[in-house]
């Protein structure tokens, strides 16, 4: 799941920019953690640019993928890059008492912790692990974009992956089930690798996202200790508004 994650999403670079320009503005020496980092798609840019990073995620798999990309850079990049395992809910038992200039969790990837309570933790955990001066960022689908929830499940056929490693093609199936009265959704990715003998290989992932609103995000930001310093909505730094693809607030620690 790991590799088609990664073979799916490694061009995805448009938060890349972002998270390189909140870098710069941290300052080139500052000490940055993301937190749910997969297979360092973010991660691994930010070392490539300079920075100090160190990435936690959960998924042992994902970290392989991630440690892969690290240990191909030099030996300059990897004195400055570390994943570790780590349970975002949890931050002290991965971390100890380290503290970061600035902590970052991307695309939805919060949106994993199914339950309110869960995301409480989580955002009390982060906070402790940033710096007086640091700063947090939380990147999540906003649920008022109109197709959020008009979804009814049904098998659609989303992309084909070129899968360099054996030359065969993965096509890519989605469905997506809402349940708007719970802020969830539930993802079944279908990965079918075909071959040329005309054998089908079918990889299924499956995860529940929960969504948020604004001032509901804002709140349990605000209860973890946390101050706003911006809402945006959207990598560009456009103002968070009507129609606005994501949540993205900047914090400070409070
Ligand atoms: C959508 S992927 C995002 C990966 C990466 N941030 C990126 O931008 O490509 C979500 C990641 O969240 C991780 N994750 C899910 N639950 C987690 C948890 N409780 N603690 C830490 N990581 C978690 C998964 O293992 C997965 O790598």
């Amino acid at each position: 799941m790991a590799y088609f994650y990664d073979l799916e999403y490694r061009h995805n670079v448009q938060d890349v920019r972002f998270y390189l320009e909140m870098a710069r503005r941290t300052g080139s020496k500052s000490r940055i953690l993301e937190v749910a980092c997969g297979t360092g798609r973010v991660s691994q840019k930010l070392l490539e640019a300079g920075f100090n990073v160190t990435g936690l995620d959960l998924s042992a798999e994902m970290l392989r993928l991630a440690e892969k990309k690290l240990g191909e850079s030099s030996e300059e990049i990897r004195q400055r890059g570390r994943y570790v395992q780590g349970d975002m809910r949890a931050l002290d038992a991965a971390l100890g008492n380290q503290q970061f200039d600035l902590i970052f969790i991307a695309i939805n990837s919060f949106q994993h912790l199914r339950s309110q309570a869960d995301q409480l933790t989580c955002l009390q955990s982060i906070r402790k692990h940033v710096a007086p001066a640091g700063r947090f960022i939380i990147d999540v689908f906003n649920p008022e974009d109109k197709d959020v929830f008009a979804t009814d499940g049904r098998v659609e056929y989303a992309a084909p992956l070129y899968n360099p490693l054996n030359h065969s093609f993965i096509h890519i199936f989605v469905s997506t089930m809402a349940y708007p009265a719970q802020q969830k959704r539930v993802h079944h990715y279908f990965y079918d690798e075909t071959f040329e003998d005309g054998t089908v290989k079918r990889t299924v992932s499956l995860f529940h996202l929960r969504y948020l609103y604004r001032f509901e995000l804002q709140l349990l930001l605000e209860k973890a200790g946390f101050s706003i310093e911006d809402l945006y909505g959207d990598y560009d730094f456009e103002e968070y508004g009507e129609g606005s693809p994501k949540l993205l607030y900047v914090c400070r620690r409070g």
